[in-house]
């Protein structure tokens, strides 16, 4: 017998007996505390049970620093983070991770409902924030591999890495596709053409696991894996001149057809988070545009995942940032974001959307629509079942078979662009039994360089920042005893001059950055790396390594140079680079970007009706080897 019940005059319910949702299991437990109850069940039987200050507890992310026991339970926080190096103690342990991340967890599950928290971090490159995990190569280094498979490796490896510390969501991969290398963040992007980024979300899969063909919505196999992060929604690789957070001016179809493509794979692959842009489209702010994040992204795309703001992304909603907060918390809320970043102001940030909904400017349709999914991924995370860190899982950590991994992923990065002088005779494979070789440049000998931003620290630093073979002691261990092998970070002029060397390594390129911090107009090679360049390349036989998040200014310098290869931002495993420069394997990389002459013809990307670029998209040369490896 069905009875109609009037809640509202826009609602009716429909309720038959025999249909009401039980509130408790066959057990006698709450539904939501059932594993073997579906999950859509638990959800619905938890989010009835929650209050308002509940629900937007659990779209509340803090940064680890503003948090502890209290806060956590007095606001009924949902998710804490970590941001670009915040770690609980310099080169800290697995150990003090997990106890770290457990002790939140347990102020959250003794609260009334018991809901576990989500820790997220930026494992961008590796678990990155984490001394002595394993740093693989930037995305742009892993475009140029062209390979997916690899790639599902390395976020299955990174899974394991970030589970070694207790962390279950990792806010990756970034799936930008980056129109303009002047941009600080394009060593973040896979590539400029958004066909070969979207090969490489098989990262969603290493990382989350491989979705059952046919899955609907996020998609978490087991807890030796983690809740991903495709970012950021959308156009965040397109802002005019590459300015970061700036504008995308660009057509609907512009904007799907280069920068949403990626994103309908990693929906697809069942990606159970996705961040929005700090940048604009055609002017209006991404965090506040409903229609691309509601609309088209949770409408047409069917994205069932939460949609996560980015750091302090609802107060950039206006300029200057915090400008009119509660105009940011409506336009951000309304637009489709269920989790926001906060990091540090949550109590600004709850109690104006409390405001804002108990005085009927914000739905409890759109609260409820947030929570639910936030929900789902928690369950699908198996946060409820596994809420506290495995310490089983710590040996994982820069452990050999990921390093090893990550080698491979930096021989197969390298694009080889220059081969002998003026149709002269070949410089590589280089002969490892060379009586006397030099190498030289500061990056040649140096962990923190060699890996770029997003390592330890947010923006990256020179120096022995964490564990790793840097490209000097790779080319040490392939030479090995017989030769002379000569080091210089800072060599004079003439350093180079008469001494007998059968050949140089120069190795050269840009510092650690990230972000806004990256911007940059003129992409030159930073002065004393073209010092170096001339004045050893006019003094003996030299093999340059370009160690870059892009690629830079090098067209004047090529004439001196009798190899020259692009490294990117190849990570802790400098050997990669002897493997392939001394024969052991041959080059297979192709370039993930156009290779422009001056930044005068920026942007340039492959397609573009004038393209007159150094080294065209895809260019990649081989050194011919007979074996392979
Ligand atoms: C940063 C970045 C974003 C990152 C977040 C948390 O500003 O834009 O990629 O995930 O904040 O560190």
């Amino acid at each position: 017998m069905e009875q109609k019940l009037i809640i509202s005059n826009t609602m009716v319910m429909s309720i038959t007996h025999c249909c009401l949702a039980t509130t408790t299991s066959t057990e006698g437990t709450f539904v939501y505390k059932d594993p073997e109850q579906p999950i859509a069940l638990r959800v619905k039987d938890l989010l009835s049970r929650m209050t308002l200050e509940e629900k937007i507890g659990q779209m509340t992310q803090i940064e680890r620093e503003v948090s502890n026991s209290s806060v956590i339970q007095r606001y009924h926080i949902g998710s804490i983070l970590s941001g670009g190096g915040s770690v609980p103690a310099p080169k800290a342990t697995p150990e003090l991770w997990d106890n770290m991340i457990d002790d939140f967890q347990r102020a959250a599950l003794n609260t009334r409902l018991g809901i576990p928290l989500l820790y997220g971090i930026d494992a961008v490159h590796g678990n990155n924030n984490v001394y002595r995990a394993t740093i693989f190569p930037h995305n742009v280094g892993l475009g140029a591999t062209r390979d997916p498979i690899l790639v599902e490796k390395i976020g299955a490896a990174t899974a394991l890495e970030v589970r070694a510390t207790g962390i279950q969501y990792a806010f990756a991969p970034c799936v930008a596709v980056c129109r303009d290398p002047r941009w600080g963040r394009c060593y973040e992007s896979y590539s400029e053409d958004p066909e070969v980024v979207r090969t490489m979300t098989t990262i969603i899969d290493g990382l989350q696991g491989r979705a059952p063909a046919g899955w609907k919505g996020p998609y978490v196999q087991s807890s030796n894996k983690v809740a991903a992060c495709a970012k950021h929604f959308v156009g965040d690789g397109g802002t005019r001149m590459g300015i970061n957070e700036n504008d995308t001016v660009i057509s609907y179809d512009g904007l799907v057809s280069i920068h949403m493509r990626p994103y309908f794979d990693a929906v697809t692959r069942g990606v159970s988070s996705i961040m929005a842009s700090y940048s604009s489209w055609n002017g209006v702010k991404m965090h506040a545009n409903r229609f691309l994040l509601t609309d088209v992204l949770k409408g047409q795309l069917g994205f069932k995942g939460f949609i996560i703001s980015d750091w302090q992304g609802i107060d950039r909603i206006t300029s200057p940032p915090d400008a009119n907060y509660t105009f940011s918390i409506l336009a951000g809320i309304h637009a489709g974001i269920d989790m926001v970043m906060v990091p540090y102001m949550y109590e600004q940030f709850i109690s104006n959307l409390t405001y804002e909904v108990k005085n009927g400017n914000i739905p409890m349709s759109r609260i409820d629509d947030a929570v639910a999914r936030i929900l789902q991924v928690k369950f699908e995370t198996g946060l409820f079942e596994h809420p506290y860190a495995n310490k089983e899982l710590k040996s994982f950590i820069g452990q050999q078979a990921h390093r090893s991994l990550a080698r491979e992923a930096v021989r197969k990065s390298l694009v080889l662009l220059k081969n002998g002088k003026n149709g002269g005779s070949q410089l590589l494979p280089l002969n490892r039994d060379a009586k006397k070789v030099l190498v030289v440049g500061a990056h040649a000998n140096d962990i923190g360089l060699q890996c770029g931003g997003w390592t330890i620290s947010w923006h990256g630093k020179a120096g022995n920042t964490t564990h790793g073979t840097t490209i000097l002691e790779g080319i040490k261990e392939a030479m090995g005893d017989s030769s002379e092998i000569v080091y210089a970070a800072r060599p004079d002029k003439d350093f180079a001059k008469g001494r007998g060397f059968e050949y140089a390594i120069v190795v050269i390129g840009e510092s650690p950055y990230s972000e806004t911090q990256g911007d940059n107009q003129n992409l030159t090679i930073p002065s004393q790396g073209i010092e170096i360049l001339e004045n050893t390349c006019r003094a003996v036989k030299c093999l340059v390594i370009l160690i870059s998040g892009r690629p830079l200014v090098v067209e004047p310098y090529l004439q001196y140079v009798d190899a020259f290869v692009s490294a990117w931002l190849p990570g802790t495993e400098g050997n990669g680079i002897a493997d392939v420069v001394f024969g052991d394997y041959d080059f297979v990389g192709k370039l993930p970007r156009t290779w422009f002459r001056s930044v005068a013809q920026l942007p340039l990307n492959i397609g573009d009706k004038h393209y007159d670029p150094l080294f065209p998209f895809g260019f990649g040369l081989k050194m011919g080897l007979e074996k392979h490896k």
